[in-house]
């Protein structure tokens, strides 16, 4: 066993890990189980988070690995004032999202994508999203909520 200490959303969080314990497991064990587990192979995308501010899948990294560094999950994630932030609130104005399982990991991967590429075409935004699968295959509302939460008219994208 070791001791990690992972600044989690601006705050010290610290456990106790096996070697083998991963990122995602040690998060939710910490009762930050917005960071969702859909696969065992590292697919799915559902438990993505930022290391450091890049887009990491946290079942693809051990938590002793995250031992120091900065980490963001979905709770970290509303504006200051506590209200949905321009993502989240334009996955809800899209229909971004069915039975929301993959949504907390669609929304980090689009804030990494926003990051790097503010004004991201669509064809931009479905290959940033090639990782991150939606079961309920709500593909169209997810890319239409990105491009409008990057400022862009959606007018034209299709709805599902
Ligand atoms: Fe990490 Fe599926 S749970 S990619
Ligand atoms: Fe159900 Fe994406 S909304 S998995």
């Amino acid at each position: 066993m070791a001791q990690v200490t992972i600044n989690v959303n601006g705050r010290q969080v610290s456990g106790e890990v096996e070697g083998r314990t991963l990122l995602v497991d040690f998060l939710r064990g910490k009762g930050m189980t917005g960071t969702h587990v859909g696969c065992d192979t590292s697919q799915c995308g559902a438990c993505t988070v930022h290391v450091n501010g890049e887009a990491v899948k946290s079942c693809s990294i051990f938590a002793i690995e995250a031992n120091g560094q900065d980490v963001s999950t979905i709770e970290g994630q509303e504006a200051e004032d506590g209200s949905l932030n321009t993502i989240q609130q334009a996955f809800q104005d899209h229909h971004g999202l069915q039975c929301g399982f993959c949504t907390p990991g669609m929304v980090m991967a689009a804030a990494d994508l926003l990051k790097n590429n503010p004004k991201p075409t669509e064809a931009d935004v479905r290959h940033h999203l090639e990782g991150n699968i939606c079961r309920c295959t709500g593909y169209h509302n997810i890319v239409k909520a990105i491009m409008a939460a990057s400022g862009q008219d959606v007018s034209q994208i299709a709805a599902e």
